[in-house]
């Protein structure tokens, strides 16, 4: 049997301190009620001190601690962010230093929210391949470090967090079946920062003006993905044979509820089967799905399908399917 690259352990690190609704409520002009019903968020987690590479840090450690195996085995890392440490070098290159992972490659990839998900499907090829035997993929975000937290529409949405998974090959047809990944750069007006990259770098201006925060028109960003993520889905399925019965979690990006919950409504999928901790944590970007994961693990079996799916910046978007493999 062709060699699948599995998912074999997951880490993860949620920094302690929590940004609630009502203490939002006491910074800008906002309610509890309204970020509850508008997008299914009740506290998020902040990193006072720290950059995203020490979240990182952390996951990787739990992930090899839980797999039983040394940081030195780990052949590629590969960081998904939208908030690396420095522009450059890459936070791969600080996350590998760290955990002593001295045999590995590593490099970040930045695709908005769809990073995690574009990770595997890079990560996944070099276990294909048979190039490497061991992959990390961290998704990790401290999107408080680009949050202006005077701006009620964006500053309700977003909180700090990392998971990590490993990825192995599998014989038995385990892992990462398939995927659907997509990136329409005409969705770059709806969500982006104006400043700070090589069209506007960072002065005294671009600060003053607050062009280094996350800027989002929500309606816009709202309304594709609302379709497409259920679109990419659907598709994933079709042409997998599956059905909503079959699915035995969708695990969606959290960026929103009412967008999660169409997608799984159109996926035939049934609210107990869908992995939703926006909740606790906000959107962490790159953290999100692997975070449910992370959550989720102890309830899923061998065999069990799952449906990955995010819609970001970009845009970028994109369904993966995974059967579960521990
Ligand atoms: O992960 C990256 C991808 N991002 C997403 O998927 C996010 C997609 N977008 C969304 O989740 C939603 O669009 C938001 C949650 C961001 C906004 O919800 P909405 O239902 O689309 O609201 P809206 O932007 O259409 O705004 C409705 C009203 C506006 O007031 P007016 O113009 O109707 O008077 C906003 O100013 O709600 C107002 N508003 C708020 N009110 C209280 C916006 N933010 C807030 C707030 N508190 N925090």
């Amino acid at each position: 049997m062709a060699i699948t690259a599995a998912i074999t352990a997951i880490g993860h690190y949620i920094p302690e301190h929590i940004l609630s609704n009502f203490d939002l409520e006491k910074m800008v002009d906002t309610s509890d009620q309204w970020i509850r019903e508008r997008t299914g968020i009740e506290k998020r987690h902040i990193m006072k001190d720290g950059a995203t590479s020490d979240m990182a840090i952390e996951a990787v450690k739990e992930l090899c601690e839980r797999r039983g195996i040394s940081p030195e085995e780990i052949d590629l890392l590969i960081m998904a962010t939208v908030t690396p440490d420095h522009t450059f070098p890459a936070t791969a290159a600080i996350v590998t230093e760290a955990i002593g992972a001295t045999n590995a490659w590593g490099f970040d990839l930045e695709a908005a929210c769809s990073g995690f998900l574009y990770s595997v499907s890079v990560g996944a090829k070099f276990i294909t391949s048979g190039q490497h035997k061991k992959v990390v993929v961290v998704g990790a975000d401290k999107m408080s470090s680009i949050i202006d937290y005077t701006d009620r529409n964006t500053c309700v949405l977003f909180g700090d967090g990392a998971a990590a998974i490993l990825l192995e090959p599998n014989e038995e047809g385990l892992g990462v079946l398939d995927e659907s990944l997509h990136t329409d750069g005409a969705g770059k007006k709806h969500l982006h920062m104006k400043a700070g990259g090589s069209r506007k770098p960072p002065s005294a201006a671009t600060v003053a003006a607050g062009e280094h925060y996350v800027y989002q028109e929500g309606r816009a960003v709202f309304k594709f993905a609302v379709t497409k993520m259920a679109d990419v889905c659907e598709k994933v399925m079709k042409r997998n044979n599956l059905t909503g019965d079959d699915v035995r979690f969708l695990v969606p990006h959290q960026a929103n509820k009412r967008i999660i919950d169409a997608c799984a409504n159109r996926m035939g999928v049934d609210s107990s089967k869908v992995m939703l901790n926006i909740h606790r944590y906000g959107n962490t970007t790159g953290a999100t799905i692997p975070l449910c994961l992370y959550e989720w693990q102890d309830q899923l079996e061998k065999g069990d399908n799952l449906i990955l799916a995010a819609v970001g910046g970009g845009f970028s978007w994109g369904a993966i399917y995974v059967k579960w493999a521990i």
